[in-house]
């Protein structure tokens, strides 16, 4: 298991999964690009996600929307009015932090200050939570401690934001040593605004959506009339959004483009708590069937006092990266209130007609919303692993086999006697099928290592015995065990193996 994240960071960049975006021009906060192996290491989960979800499903259909939408979309959905963290400025140096992930931490040392007072330090320190905040704080006030003593007791924290407005002036930055530096907390709405057509003036103003489930909303009418839907039905959507992060970190975690992969799924209001059970279910099992270790993963309730208004229940599927148990998706009971929103502002009926009752109604909804960058960077971390081959270390990407960039690497096992073209008639014929990697560079041990950090599952060698019997050995990435195979029956094994129906030998 990953512990340090950096070294997931240089591998990201050296086998080109993620690249910092316009790196050349010394790259842009908040914005990332995924490189040869990334681009597939993401559509892989996506596609998963898709066929799952929409494809093997009944209830399901989707939908592609617009990026750009009706500016009332934001107005009824209330991300014009509400979609906003609270900010703080720092005037000495310009940091811009988000107040409600800032702690006060107040230190009280023993001897007093130049002016008599009792020696007091009100220190800032940045992060979800106060053991992550403390590390800034706790360094300013050791160097305070040498001029006034060890402080008597641990410092008492307080959040930023619960700070009486007059005490906010005592505040020491996290980038700064003196007070009264920070300015008031700011709503700063976290869309990013554009303008559609040759005019800059408000009546052309527009935004990037900042979640997909909107055009979902928007669109409910539209799916319903195609006449393929009856409740209970869900609508999924794969695609970016767009924030304005006041503090993107965390590598992709928290970035400013990224893409969701989110569903909103509509039933009758008295079956709303059966399904936000099952889908809360549901989506738990999704990350461990590929991959994710349950006891990684958690899945936490809301308090009542995290429920937005108009929510019943929600719950996050959080993992424990290497920088702290965060969330993955969340899937949230949102009773009627967007498409009652959505009626308001447009004034058109989105209700259904329910064959059995007769009547009206406004379906009730559960939304599982997954980030595809958050669901990406937690297979990275949990396949990331070094372990001893032959005396050697090597760095392996465990990943699922349905994820994997690379399904297989066929290899002739020398440059000659005839390996390379038999190797080459095998490359060809299953690329058909899958993504794989023909190599015939360098020392077979050293491709096989190349493959295992590109967490290729599978190598298919094809050696002297090949020439003479048709067969070719498989290695498999994770317990280096190989076999032979037929090479006629190369394909079939692979798919086998990919699929689950197959499982690795258990010694060579
Ligand atoms: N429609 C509901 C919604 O958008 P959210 O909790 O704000 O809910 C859902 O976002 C998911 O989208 C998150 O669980 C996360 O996986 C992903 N996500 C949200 N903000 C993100 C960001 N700044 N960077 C990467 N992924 C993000």
């Amino acid at each position: 298991m990953l512990e340090d994240m950096e070294k997931l960071v240089s591998l990201c960049k050296r086998r080109g999964f993620i690249f910092p975006s316009s790196e050349i021009y010394g790259g842009i906060n908040g914005f990332w690009d995924y490189g040869p192996l990334g681009v597939e290491l993401k559509r892989n989960i996506k596609d998963a996600w898709w066929q799952d979800v929409v494809q093997r499903r009944d209830d399901m259909v989707g939908l592609d929307c617009s990026i750009i939408m009706n500016p009332k979309v934001w107005e009824a959905s209330g991300h014009l009015g509400g979609f906003s963290d609270p900010m703080v400025d720092c005037k000495a140096t310009k940091e811009r932090y988000r107040a409600d992930q800032m702690y006060v931490f107040i230190y009280l040392f023993p001897q007093v200050n130049h002016k008599g007072e009792p020696a007091e330090a009100w220190l800032a320190g940045l992060g979800a939570s106060p053991e992550d905040a403390s590390a800034i704080p706790e360094k300013k006030a050791a160097k305070l401690a040498k001029k006034f003593g060890k402080p008597e007791q641990p410092p008492q924290i307080v959040p930023y934001l619960e700070l009486p407005e007059a005490d906010r002036e005592k505040v020491i930055g996290p980038s700064t040593d003196d007070r009264g530096t920070l300015t008031p907390p700011r709503s700063f709405n976290l869309m990013f605004r554009t303008f559609v057509g040759a005019l800059e003036d408000d009546s052309a103003t527009a935004y990037l959506r900042p979640e997909t489930a909107q055009g979902i909303f928007a669109n409910f009418k539209n799916v319903v009339d195609t006449g393929r839907v009856k409740l209970p039905f869900g609508i999924a959507q794969v695609g970016k959004s767009f924030r304005n992060e006041i503090n993107p970190r965390n590598f992709t975690f928290r970035s400013r483009e990224f893409e969701q992969m989110e569903i909103e799924f509509f039933c009758k209001p008295e079956d709303a708590a059966h399904w936000y059970a099952y889908w809360r279910k549901e989506r738990f099992d999704w990350y461990v069937r590929h991959g994710l270790q349950s006891d990684r993963l958690r899945l936490r309730d809301h308090d009542k006092d995290e429920l937005a208004f108009y929510s019943t229940a929600t719950a996050d599927i959080e993992y424990s990266f290497p920088f702290g148990v965060s969330e993955l998706e969340g899937i949230a009971h949102r009773g009627d209130y967007d498409l009652t929103q959505h009626m308001k502002f447009s004034g058109k009926d989105l209700t259904y007609f329910d064959e059995e009752s007769k009547a009206r109604i406004t379906p009730h909804v559960i939304e599982p919303s997954a980030g595809a960058d958050r669901a990406t960077l937690a297979f990275l971390c949990e396949a990331y692993t070094e372990d001893q081959v032959g005396g050697e270390i090597r760095t392996v990407l465990r990943f699922h086999p349905r994820f994997a960039p690379i399904k297989a690497a066929i290899l002739p096992l020398v440059k000659k006697e005839g390996m390379p073209e038999k190797a080459e008639a095998l490359y060809h014929a299953l690329r058909k099928r899958f993504a794989v990697f023909y190599d015939e560079k360098g020392a077979v041990g050293r491709r096989y290592r190349r493959q295992d950090e590109a967490g290729t599952p599978f190598c298919i060698t094809v050696d002297g015995q090949s020439l003479q019997d048709d067969t070719v050995t498989f290695r498999d990435r994770d317990r280096c065990v190989q076999w032979r195979v037929p090479i006629n029956q190369a394909e079939s094994t692979l798919r086998g193996l990919i699929d689950g129906d197959l499982t690795v030998p258990a010694v060579s």
